[in-house]
């Protein structure tokens, strides 16, 4: 049972906030590189409630600062990219990526004023597709030797979508398995090798069942979760008969992102990234452990339902999401349309803009949401204490947070512990890159 109290700390992000202050204490991140791609690489990046510029100066490194000008305020987003850095068009204050003045056109010859000035600014660093940042206090953690940054660019592929809620609520339909059986159920099956870059549209590794037909007719699924050097791992068990059992495996990386099965091929690395209080964003990392990513198939199907600016889905409160009574009755379960990431944004942004947890009624299956609110509060009384915030690496231990394995297999019900590592395994040494 959540109480209002603790519903506010595990919500609120601001700086000043113990939620705010823990999700700084690691790398998020903060633009997807396609934004900066055109002539003019400079981006308003809302993060963690703080409005930010993000750009990229002429040697290509990033600078992510404070969004108005220290001098009298001006935007900082419509600035110029001259002068080896931003420069604020109001009066020509000029700031390098680390926030430093480094000029002030305006004032007299041989002033050194702008060496006492800068903006508050934030390191970054890519990784396949993805500009992370770091808002916390002192030297930021390595990055860890996750599949979705140690993968090559040409085997992932970067994408973001909208949410108009809470980013806590989308991470725990990340970390509850048992709603794909009915939020994403669909009355037929279709043909798998038609499902590219879908996902539970692929048959399980080892089987011809396709996902769709496992979700649908098994229901009631066994939820085990362990403790891991990353987070936690969920184990999500249908047992079909006394022979077979099949097994998805899943993780919250912790504090706020999820590695799932995506297909036999690919598995995605997703991160739920507060904007502010009431708005979030999902980042993934699609990483194939077989061909090259198709980008552009990738792309297209996911800008079919979104809109720009702002990765923005078409479907939202306002139409009902596409809602079409026949469809429910005769295809989709929802009636929501065959984009499985509309169903979760229906899902996650009726719960409202800030989920009321004190009425909730958690069953069995909800345990792995359980011990994540658990950690997430261990973890902002650790940084409230002036203690290390929980599965922050050093080096050495970073490069040994590998993975995390997340696939679908079937197994033998008194072996499957073990099959599923075989297995997965398997696809991790036919990788070219793994
Ligand atoms: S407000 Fe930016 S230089 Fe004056
Ligand atoms: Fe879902």
């Amino acid at each position: 049972m959540v109480t209002e109290e603790q519903n506010i700390r595990l919500t609120r992000v601001g700086p000043e906030t113990p939620g705010g202050a823990l999700l700084r204490s690691y790398w998020q991140p903060a633009a997807l590189v396609e934004e900066l791609d055109d002539e003019r690489p400079i981006v308003s990046v809302t993060l963690l409630g703080e409005e930010l510029v993000l750009f990229r100066d002429d040697k290509g490194k990033y600078g992510l600062m404070d969004r108005y000008c220290t001098h009298r305020g001006a935007d900082l987003c419509f600035g110029r990219l001259d002068n080896g850095g931003l420069t604020c068009t109001f009066h020509g204050w000029v700031f390098d990526s680390d926030g430093q003045c480094i000029e002030q056109g305006a004032e007299p010859i041989g002033s050194k004023f702008y060496l006492n000035v800068s903006q508050k600014a934030y390191p970054c660093v890519e990784r396949n597709g993805i500009v992370f940042a770091y808002l916390g206090e002192g030297e930021p953690p390595p990055v860890p030797s996750l599949d979705a940054f140690t993968a090559p660019e040409s085997h992932t592929f970067a994408f973001k979508g909208y949410l108009d809620c809470n980013w806590m609520q989308a991470m725990e339909v990340g970390i509850d398995p048992s709603h794909a059986s009915f939020l994403h159920r669909f009355f037929q099956d279709e043909d798998t090798d038609e499902q590219y870059g879908k996902q539970f549209r692929d048959k399980a590794a080892s089987s011809d069942m396709p996902i769709t037909q496992l979700l649908r007719e098994y229901t009631r699924p066994i939820i085990k979760t362990d403790k891991t050097d990353f987070g936690i791992r969920l184990t999500t068990l249908r047992e079909l008969n006394e022979d077979q059992l099949h097994v998805r495996v899943t993780n919250c990386v912790f504090p706020n992102a999820i590695t799932i099965p995506m297909s036999r091929e690919m598995a995605i690395t997703q991160w739920h990234v507060p904007i502010d209080d009431t708005s979030s964003y999902w980042y993934a990392v699609f990483t194939s452990f077989g061909d090259e990513v198709d980008k552009e198939t990738m792309r297209d199907q996911r800008m079919a339902d979104l809109e720009m600016p702002g990765y923005k889905s078409k479907f939202n409160k306002a139409n009902k999401y596409g809602f079409d009574p026949v469809q429910q009755a005769t295809e989709i379960y929802t009636g929501m349309g065959y984009d499985i990431n509309v169903h979760d944004q229906w899902a996650v942004e009726s719960l409202g803009p800030i989920a009321d947890r004190t009425k909730e009624h958690l069953s069995k299956l909800d345990i792995a949401i359980v011990q994540f609110r658990r950690m997430f509060e261990a973890g902002m009384a650790a940084v409230e204490n002036g203690e290390d915030a929980p599965l922050r690496f050093s080096e050495e231990d970073s490069a040994k947070i590998t993975g995390p394995p997340a696939i679908d297999a079937f197994g033998k019900p008194d072996t499957w512990q073990d099959d599923w590592v075989v297995w997965e395994q398997e696809r991790r040494d036919a990788a070219s890159w793994s």
